[in-house]
Order: structure tokens, then sequence, then C-alpha cells
């Protein structure tokens, strides 16, 4: 039994908590509060295919250091992994990369949309938290922008009672921009070639697939009022619809390309000042329902390429809590708003198992945020600089205590 003691929970109260575990632990938490473990239902962890960006040893501790129980991890890799086999592969390679570095991290596998393979999702149910279906292509091949493929996939999830998460963004008008842009090479051109309009054109046909086949859609990474706007109405009718917001697009918008460039090129990109606040004010009303990283990480040397060569996609997994905690310090964002959108809510969505998942946060504490403190493999992230109020310190992960320092985690049995 791992007993926390005097720390104070989500109503405010202080009190002890008892924790199931094989071992015995007393943590005095006097000054710490006590909030159900983050769940991330978007990360990239790059495995199979690009471990050299991440791997699940280091993403692991990058959860941990995030406070983050449970990862939802996306299939555009190399392979993509688009199959009942491909899944069954993964797991293993996950199993054994968790295994040797001692964290217990909770995770489920999307099943990737592809022409040739939508049969796969009939068998799916056992083996994936749900269908990611890239409407516009990004990092990787991955891409569904014919309507009868897509018709297919609503259809079939639906049949399984599974969800559909889309990457919504129109490829046929993302491709026509870019051709008309072409001259362009500053970074900043990438928020003008992928413009909320590309977005609200995707959300509309998702929207429409979903209402007809009565399919539960996530719309991921929601960025635009426009695309705000439409979610909005479709939840008002009855759409079985929820909304992913990130970090990037509440926390940074497009004023970030002039200090870090294709640092900050992303899928779906930085929206302007006006998109930022629409989005706050849909977390405020509950428009948004869940927080997700999109944990994406990239080398800096990729990084460092001309604006068409380096890839879109920023690493967040580590740092996405303290900055709603952050936001929470400054009045931004209450505690139970908090702890609805990176737990609650995606518990429900996803019919998850009740855990007993925990991170203690500091409130007060003040850190910068600096590269060399990351547990991510790219070392790098565009909130380095960023002083922050509110840090977590430990995680209680399947009965395991664990400590979250600065640069280590230290497991204490
Ligand atoms: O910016 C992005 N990066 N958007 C995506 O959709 C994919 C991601 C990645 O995997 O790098
Ligand atoms: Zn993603």
């Amino acid at each position: 039994m791992i007993e926390i003691v005097d720390v104070e929970t989500l109503d405010g109260s202080k009190r002890s908590i008892q924790i199931e575990s094989e071992t015995s632990q007393r943590i005095d938490a006097n000054g710490l509060t006590l909030l159900p473990a983050r769940i991330d239902p978007h990360v990239h962890f790059r495995v199979p295919g690009a471990e050299y960006k991440e791997d699940w040893r280091s993403a692991a501790k990058a959860a941990i250091a995030g406070g983050v129980s449970m990862v939802f991890d996306m299939p555009n890799n190399t392979p993509n992994c688009t199959s009942v086999s491909a899944l069954q592969s993964k797991r293993a390679i996950i199993d054994r990369q968790l295994a040797e570095v001692g964290i217990p991290l909770q995770y489920g596998l999307y099943l990737g949309a592809e022409h040739g393979h939508l049969h796969e999702i009939d068998a799916a149910p056992d083996h994936a938290v749900g269908i990611k279906v890239f409407m516009g292509s990004s990092t990787g091949t991955l891409l569904v922008d014919d309507d009868v493929s897509l018709d297919e996939v609503f259809t079939r999830a639906a049949k399984q009672g599974l969800v559909v998460s889309v990457h919504a963004e129109d490829e046929a008008m993302v491709q026509a921009r870019s051709r008309q842009l072409a001259s362009e090479t500053q970074p900043d051109v990438h928020s003008r070639i992928r413009n909320p309009e590309a977005a609200a054109v995707a959300v509309t046909k998702a929207i429409a697939l979903a209402e007809r086949h009565g399919t539960k859609l996530c719309v991921l990474h929601v960025s635009s009022a426009q695309e705000l706007k439409l979610l909005r109405s479709a939840k008002a009718r009855g759409v079985d619809v929820f909304v992913e917001a990130t970090p990037h697009h509440l926390f940074l918008d497009t004023s970030a390309y002039a200090k870090w460039g294709n640092h900050v090129k992303v899928n779906p990109p930085l929206r302007d000042a006006t998109d930022r606040k629409a989005l706050w004010e849909a977390i405020a009303d509950g428009t948004v329902d869940m927080i997700g990283s999109d944990h994406a990480p990239h080398t800096q040397e990729e990084k460092k390429q001309p604006y068409t060569s380096a890839p879109a996609g920023i690493a967040g997994v580590e740092l996405t809590l303290p900055l709603l905690l952050d936001a929470c310090h400054q009045g931004q964002l209450s505690l139970k708003r908090l702890v609805q959108l990176t737990h609650d809510n995606i518990e429900s969505i996803f019919a998850l198992p009740a855990s007993d998942d925990w991170v203690l946060v500091d409130r007060n504490l003040v850190r910068t945020v600096k590269d060399e403190d990351l547990e991510t493999k790219c070392g790098w992230s565009p909130y380095a600089g960023m002083t922050l109020t509110g840090w977590p310190v430990a995680m209680i992960l399947q009965g395991k205590y664990i400590e979250i320092g600065a640069k280590e985690c230290l497991i204490t049995h």
C-alpha cells in the first residue's frame, strides 16, 4: 500500500490517500496536489522505423516526466501500422522496450486506415484503440483522400463500434495552395498553404460521414475558429463527435515562426492569434473535449533543412502538463477543467477501465524549460526558455511510486 499523506485533492481538501501497491510506502505530500495521471490520446513514438527520433525507452521516460500514465500511439510508421499483424509486431517491440526501462506505461495503438487494408478494421477491436485516418497527407505515406474509401472506413468502424480519429486537412486544397505559393520559401508560408479553409472542408466531410453512418468521430488537433464553429453545431445536433486540441495550438501561434522557423512547422500548422483565442474559448465552453500532445519528435538536423524538406511536428509529451498547470496558475484554466481534458473525458470517450494511476504536482514550483532537461530523444523544444509555474514531481503508476527528477526518473521499490 502506498499512503500519500497530507495531500491536496481536486476539491481543495487535504487528505491522506491510500493506493494499492505491492510495496509499502508513506509519502509526505504536504504542499503537493494529487491528480489523475494524464492520458495522452495522441503521440508518435516512432516505432518501428524512426527510432533515431524516439523509441519507447526514451518516450516512456518523457511520458513519466510529463505525468502521463497512458498514451495512444499513431500508425504512421515505417512500415505503416495498417494491419492486425503489424499491430501485434509493434506491441512486441514496445513491451520489450518498456521492460528494459522498467516503466509500466500503459498504451493503446491506432490502426492506420489505408486503401487495400480496410478489411483489417473488422478485426481491429481486440487490437486497436481506434482507426486513424489521414484525410490530408502529413509525415509518412498514410493518406485516404478518396470518398469511396472514406465511406468504407466510417461504415466498417461504426459496425465494430470503433472510434475514427481524423487528421482533417483537405489534400487537394493543400496541394493546390502549395503550387500557388511555391515561390515562397520562408517557414511561415506553411500556415498559408495549409489554411483553415482546408481544415474546415475536411472537418465538414468527416462530420457528414459520422452522421450518415453513426460512427464515433474524434477530430484531432483542431486549431481554427472555422473548424470549431462546424464542430459546435455538429455537437448541438447530436453527432457523436469529439474534439482534441494540442498544446502547440494553445500556447504558440504564427508569431513563433520569427524565432523558431521550421522548428514550429507542424500539421495542421500554427494559426494566428485570433484562432488561438477561439481555441481557448472552446476550452472554456466545453467544445474541446481533450488535450493530446501530438508528440511528433524530429531531430534538430532535420528541422534545420530548408522549408520544403524540413519535416512537420513538435514534441510535447513531457511539457503538456506543465504548460497546462501554468495556464491554471495564470487563471486561464481551472484545475477541474484540466483534469476533464487530460483524463476524465478521454477515459469516457474511449471507454477505458478506471485506473488507479496518479500524478503528484507542485502547483507552485517554478522552473524554466531547458533542452538539456528533456527526456525526449530529439532533445529540443519550442517551449525552451519559458518559465512555467506548476510541475509534476512524482507519479503512482500501476502501484509503483516514481519520482520525477529534472533529468532522471528514480524508481523506488
Ligand atoms: O506535424 C505533424 N507531425 N503532423 C502529423 O500529422 C504527423 C506528425 C508526425 O508524425 O511527424
Ligand atoms: Zn499526430
